[in-house]
């Protein structure tokens, strides 16, 4: 099922495995649209069905990543990319040692750094360098943030250090051993390195997403909700599952 609402296109899938299909066709396109494409990527656990059918693509000459180039939302602050909870372990591990990408066009943020300041601004130099984002791929937390742009007084406009909120310590403990190992620092792209993406996918699977993206689209524009800023952006597409849909769905 398809709607627009207020421009924003939601796609409204039956499965998980739907809503991967559907993201991976629409990364793809892009690809195949512009092989030179620059791809805002996100990590979690909502895309990792997308990554897979983008992984076979590949594999089936479908799609070639050879001129493409990505920029990763957010990276935890001083975890090594070797360590397995870091995100630069999950895309490689999920999608950059399966395709064709030159390594040299990988981008995300080190967390590895006592020079954050030198690394933000220099990963918003980079984003701009390259023209801005072709097409940012975005997952939605419990709480709202897109990257790691947590709900806060005011919208971060560039890269920055982010000091996790409870609630994401919480929902990203199941991906450690223990609550304590996950790290309390992250760097996160900014709202206008989001913004000034030319478009916009973003994913949510399940019940525990239903509130918040009602919330995303019907509430004020208001940094304590930071994905409601993509009410403003011209080129928004939601896939979704029916779960996530459930207090949407009759008000579209
Ligand atoms: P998830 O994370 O895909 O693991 O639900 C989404 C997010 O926190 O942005």
């Amino acid at each position: 099922m398809k709607f627009n609402y207020q421009g924003i296109q939601i796609f409204v899938k039956d499965s998980y495995e739907a809503i991967s299909e559907k993201s991976a066709q629409i990364v793809a396109a892009q690809i195949i649209l512009k092989e030179n494409s620059v791809l805002g990527l996100a990590t979690g656990s909502t895309p990792i069905g997308m990554y897979e059918r983008l992984v076979k693509m590949y594999e089936e000459g479908k799609i070639d990543f050879s001129e493409i180039t990505c920029f990763n939302l957010d990276e935890y602050y001083k975890l090594k990319p070797e360590n397995e909870q870091s995100y630069s372990y999950y895309m490689d591990k999920y999608l950059f040692s399966k395709v064709n990408i030159l390594s040299e066009n990988i981008y995300i943020p080190s967390g590895i750094t006592d020079d954050i300041e030198g690394v933000c601004r220099k990963y918003d130099e980079e984003i701009v360098n390259h023209g801005n984002i072709d097409l940012q791929v975005l997952g939605i937390g419990n709480n709202g943030h897109i990257g790691f742009n947590e709900p806060d007084i005011r919208f971060e406009a560039g890269t920055h250090l982010v000091q996790l909120d409870e609630e994401t310590i919480k929902a990203n403990a199941r991906f450690f051993d223990s609550i304590d190992l996950v790290p309390r620092q992250a760097i996160s792209m900014g709202i206008r390195n989001i913004m000034h993406s030319k478009k916009i996918l973003l994913l949510a699977n399940g019940e525990n997403k239903a509130k918040i993206l009602e919330k995303m689209l019907f509430e004020d524009v208001t940094p304590n909700i930071p994905a409601s800023i993509l009410q403003l952006h011209n080129d928004v597409t939601i896939v979704i599952d029916e779960l996530a849909a459930k207090y949407i769905k009759h008000r579209l």
